[in-house]
């Protein structure tokens, strides 16, 4: 465990006067209720006019995916179903929301508040009334490219609701999970490959089916999907919670600053995810940038600089779309009528690896039972069965880089990031083809596994023949395999 790292940082206070703010709401009949009209119409500025007529006839859709299961990552699911609040109070329709959750948190045994998901220490319930469209073994990433992509026919299980959006429509993205280089996991195999993904997104705009779309991402290395993979012309713009090659955190997390209730054994949040919402939930986003969102974001999960507990928020794809008002994706709430756009204040948060939060959990649980009882016994087994199988993934792929490259290359290769702008493979069957080999002869990658990616992709990269990746894995792995982590039991993650 050792080295939650944080910082101690001195929180910015912007004072910003709060303005009377000309808004209205849009004609087109989707939002209720009615506001008294209290400023002077002739103050609009055209930017505010532009918006409001390039709102009328288009529809704001929403896709919403958290990527894990179980307690230990609660927080994935707690950051969608607060997503989920958010544009329900910003005025879209549950028929236009899609959310794929596993939703094992809020009746888990392990929940202190069953029936309740929270993702802020003082939080309330985001739990309730989050539509249930594709859950548990439903979760997958070829359901999700078939919503997406509004391929009923495609869609397996669920609720079958898909993105049924036409030409002038908005859709906002988001996604929070788990990922690796060039993939994002998925709770159930195989993962999503930039590659895949990508040329769905490509589709969709070949079909003419929206006008543009917003893409928030959050998982370890999540810009490495997006990297030297986005096209800048499919009128889509993407900010992920990291670049290409480093992790994104968990906050609110037990023993840490600031802490959960003290009931909680799991983090209740991720650093990028509670930073946009929690931005989104105190600004009036008919006034918010997408630009000014980026740029808070950004500053804040960078979590003042210190990129030991922080990550480099990076963007992809459309950068026209930046000048456009956050509500044009997210909604708004009237509540947030008088609020600003742009007050920055939030204060250092103390963070843990998303890798290291599932030990984190496992660790918090088993301080919490009883010396003597089965139950910590099973605990004992499974935590040094994830730290002997992380240790296995890690000692492999070393011994695979020094088969293949020789020891003074091996790690040098295996590791080497390629310049920016280019993607981390050429040929994406490759990689799908080398991750199942090395899951047959090594066993599965798991979650923490997928930081392993990179190796993979290098191996492909350098136009390893197939006999001699088998060879080496073999070498590497075929005595050390663990019964209970063989891709047989666990399934391939390509
Ligand atoms: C939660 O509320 C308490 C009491 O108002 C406050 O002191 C604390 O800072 C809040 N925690 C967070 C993380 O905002
Ligand atoms: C916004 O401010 C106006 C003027 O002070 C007030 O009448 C109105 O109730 C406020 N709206 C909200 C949602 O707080």
């Amino acid at each position: 465990m050792g080295s939650f790292s944080f910082a101690v940082c001195v929180s910015l206070m912007l004072l910003v006067m709060v303005v009377a703010i000309p808004f209205e709401l849009p004609k087109n009949g989707r939002r209720i209720g009615r506001l008294h009209r209290w400023w002077d119409p002739l103050i609009r500025s055209p930017v505010d006019r532009d918006d409001e007529s390039e709102d009328k006839d288009g529809v704001r859709w929403a896709v919403l995916v958290a990527g894990s299961n179980g307690y230990g990552n609660y927080r994935h699911q707690a950051d969608v179903c607060h997503a989920y609040q958010i544009l329900k109070r910003g005025g879209l329709k549950d028929e236009n929301i899609v959310v794929f959750m596993y939703d094992d948190i809020a009746k888990s045994e392990l929940n202190p508040r069953p029936g309740v998901i929270i993702n802020h220490p003082n939080g309330s319930d985001v739990y309730a009334g989050v539509p249930k469209d594709y859950t548990g073994e439903h979760v997958t990433a070829a359901n999700l490219y078939a919503v997406l992509l509004g391929d009923k026919s495609a869609v397996k299980g669920g609720s079958g609701k898909i993105v049924d959006s036409k030409p002038n429509d908005r859709i906002f993205l988001y996604y929070s999970d788990h990922g690796g280089p060039g993939v994002l996991g998925m709770p159930n195999m195989p993962f999503l490959y930039a590659k895949d993904f990508i040329e769905v997104l490509k589709k969709k705009h070949a079909a003419g089916t929206y006008k543009e779309m917003v893409l928030y991402i959050e998982a370890c290395e999540s810009g490495s999907v997006f990297e030297g993979m986005m096209p800048e012309d499919l009128n889509i713009y993407v900010t992920t919670a990291s670049n290409a090659e480093e992790s994104s955190w968990g906050t609110y997390c037990p023993g840490m600053d600031p802490p959960p209730p003290p009931e909680y054994i799991t983090c209740l949040g991720d650093l990028y995810s509670v930073a946009w919402m929690e931005d989104s939930e105190s600004h009036n986003l008919k006034k918010e940038t997408i630009k000014q969102q980026y740029e808070k974001v950004k500053e804040r999960t960078s979590n003042f600089n210190n990129y030991n507990a922080g990550s480099h928020v990076m963007e992809y794809g459309s950068k026209e779309i930046k000048p456009e008002k956050v509500y044009l994706y997210q909604g708004f709430d009237p509540a947030t009528a008088n609020l600003s756009a742009n007050k920055i204040a939030f204060a250092h948060v103390e963070v843990v690896n998303q890798r290291d939060a599932d030990l984190l959990f496992l660790w918090e649980r088993y301080k919490e039972l009883a010396d003597n009882s089965l139950e910590k016994a099973k605990l004992r087994k499974e935590i040094t069965d994830t730290m002997l199988h992380r240790k296995h993934l890690d000692g492999s792929v070393d011994a695979i880089g020094v088969f293949l490259f020789g020891p003074t290359k091996g790690s040098s290769v295996l590791n080497s990031v390629r310049e920016p702008g280019l993607p981390l493979v050429d040929d994406w069957d490759c990689l799908k083809s080398t991750v199942r080999l090395f899951e047959l002869h090594c066993g599965s990658l798991t979650q923490y596994g997928m930081k392993h990616m990179r190796a993979f992709a290098n191996i492909c990269n350098n136009g390893v023949s197939r006999d001699a990746m088998e060879e080496a894995f073999m070498a590497a792995c075929n005595e050390r395999k663990r019964e209970e982590y063989t891709a047989a039991n666990r399934g391939f993650s390509a």
